[in-house]
């Protein structure tokens, strides 16, 4: 087991869960590491049910940072039953993640420390190699860790969102139908059938 993280970041930890559940937020929140190989615009939703989601975000191969990354692993079509190199994530709710990727695997795993804090532990398995070597597309060098760091950090924002009164209602799209259905889930679960109070 490699690159052990573990650290406690300020927010919520449902919007620990919400970040876990879709790669969209790829190409805001991570346009300087993920999204340079694995693009908001390739994500693909595979299944979802009450307890579990599981989506796709592919390599653009296009792309020279996709590539190296993928070279350095020796990957072949059906590894790890993928057809094409991508970020294939399994989320279980409410507070595990499973991630595999060319060359590796991994885990996510969040637990609540209060109202405003939540511990973040996640690690990865590489059986073909050790550490990937992440470059930006300008060549700079950085480890897996940064991602989980942008997300660490983007908490404190998330929970100023959730409260804005500007926040519009609408339709939900596809990727956050599943969100609306675990917090029905897990709503019923705490308040044992009761129906929520807004
Ligand atoms: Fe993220």
């Amino acid at each position: 087991m490699t690159n052990l993280y573990n650290k406690v970041w300020p927010g919520n930890w449902k919007n620990f869960c919400e970040n876990n559940m879709e790669g969209y937020h790829h190409m805001g929140l991570h346009k300087n590491t993920l999204e340079t190989y694995s693009p908001t615009r390739l994500t693909t939703n595979i299944t979802w049910g009450e307890n579990w989601i599981r989506y796709q975000v592919s390599y653009d191969m296009d792309l020279q940072v996709a590539c190296y990354l993928v070279e350095q692993t020796n990957w072949q079509p059906g590894d790890m039953k993928q057809n094409v190199p991508a970020l294939d994530i399994m989320m279980i709710h409410p507070a595990n993640a499973f991630v595999i990727y060319p060359g590796g695997a991994g885990f996510y795993s969040i637990g609540p420390m209060g109202v405003d804090q939540v511990r973040y532990r996640a690690g990865s398995i590489r059986p073909k190699g050790g550490q990937l070597e992440r470059r930006d597309p300008d060549g700079e060098a950085y480890d897996s860790m940064r991602a989980l760091d942008e997300d660490g950090e983007s908490m404190p924002h998330i929970a100023k969102g959730v409260r804005s009164r500007k926040a519009a209602a609408g339709k939900l799209t596809w990727m956050e139908e599943p969100i609306l259905r675990w917090m029905q889930w897990i709503s019923g679960k705490v308040l044992d059938g009761e129906a929520a109070r807004t």
